[in-house]
Formats: structure tokens, C-alpha cells, sequence
């Protein structure tokens, strides 16, 4: 349970979350975490540069409480004009996907920024890294260090990893806003 980290994620969002929540995905992927949100939360906007895994999402969900967007999530401000209550990115490649089309630090710390200012107050930001790719520790670097440096009066800021695993296994960061 503890070592696998999409189920970790879960079990924390299931504290920020209701049937009145609005919610990001801002990587959707495969679509899985799409799929939990729109389950449990009253709607969902999802994000992700690749075709094909907004058409699989698509597909996977029989509910019509969801609006995917085939664009980048630093883009998110122009399609999400309401405030929201939680934010899921999984940093790195779709898995059977394209690996070229990586999470990079830039955009990934431009979209935390836009999601921080759509977030409600109580609301957070689950950011789950998967880093062993060329690039990936750079950018869960990036995003450590922004992060680490909010100001401590508007948000809390956690860190979640596993200690004896080989071969960079995933970092979950959650950010609240406090105020
Ligand atoms: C680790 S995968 C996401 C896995 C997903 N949560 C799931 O349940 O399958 C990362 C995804 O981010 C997407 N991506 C890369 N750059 C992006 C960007 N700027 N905006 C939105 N999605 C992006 C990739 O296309 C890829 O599908």
C-alpha cells in the first residue's frame, strides 16, 4: 500500500475531496487518475499534450462530468475560468506513450504557479515525479526548490518518498493553500 505511489495519492486526495469538488488532472495520460477524480468529484478538467491519451481517456469515462484538452497544462488558465479544490500532475512519460513527450521543468513550474492561483483555500496540489528518464531529475529538482520556497503563511508544503527502493522511485510533493 505504501510503496505504490498512485494509491498513496488517493488515499490523501480522498481527504480534499466531495461530490461538489472541482478538479485538474493536469496530466492525463492513461486517463487513471482522470477516471478516480470524475468518480468521486463533481467535475474534471484534464490536460495533456498527446492525442492519443486524451482519446483513451475519452473512451474510459462514461461520465460527462469531464473536459479534456489536448494542450500544454501551462495553458490551463484559458480554459478553467472557475476556482477549483485539487490538482494532480505525474511528472514524466506515458508509459507505451511516447517518451519524447516528457513533463519539462519550465511548463511544469508555470502550470503549479496558474494552479496555486486557481486553488481554493483548503484546496491542494498532489504532484507525484517519476524522475529516472534523461531530464526527470532536473526537473523534480526544479520543482523541489520552487516549491520548498513558498511563502509559509499561504501554503503547506510535503514531501512523500520511499526510503529503500531502488531505481528513483517516485517523490509525491502536496502543496495546500493555507490562506
Ligand atoms: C506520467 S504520464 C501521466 C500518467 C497518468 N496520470 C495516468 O494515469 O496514466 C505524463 C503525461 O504528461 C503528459 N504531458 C507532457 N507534457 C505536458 C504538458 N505540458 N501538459 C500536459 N500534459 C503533458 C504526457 O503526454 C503524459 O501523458
Amino acid at each position: 500500500m505504501i510503496s505504490k505511489i498512485t494509491k498513496v495519492v488517493h488515499m490523501f486526495l480522498d481527504n480534499y475531496i466531495s461530490e461538489d469538488t472541482i478538479a485538474i488532472d493536469a496530466t492525463v495520460g492513461n486517463g487513471n487518475d482522470t477516471l478516480y477524480l470524475s468518480e468521486k468529484c463533481k467535475f474534471v478538467y484534464g490536460f495533456d499534450v498527446q492525442k492519443l491519451a486524451i482519446e483513451n481517456t475519452k473512451e474510459k469515462i462514461l461520465k460527462d462530468n469531464i473536459k479534456l484538452v489536448l494542450d500544454g497544462h501551462q495553458n490551463m488558465d484559458k480554459y478553467v475560468s472557475e476556482s477549483i479544490d485539487v490538482v494532480v500532475f505525474n511528472l514524466g512519460y506515458l508509459p507505451k506513450g511516447d517518451k519524447n513527450l516528457i513533463t519539462k521543468k519550465d511548463t511544469t513550474i508555470i502550470a503549479i504557479e496558474k494552479s496555486m492561483d486557481l486553488l481554493n483555500k483548503g484546496g491542494a496540489i498532489f504532484i507525484s515525479a517519476y524522475y529516472g528518464h534523461d531530464g526527470g531529475l532536473e526537473e523534480k529538482n526544479a520543482v523541489e526548490e520552487h516549491i520548498s520556497n513558498l511563502d509559509d503563511k499561504k501554503f503547506a508544503v510535503a514531501k512523500y518518498a520511499l526510503l529503500n527502493r531502488p531505481n528513483n522511485p517516485p517523490i509525491l510533493y502536496i502543496i495546500e493553500k493555507t490562506k
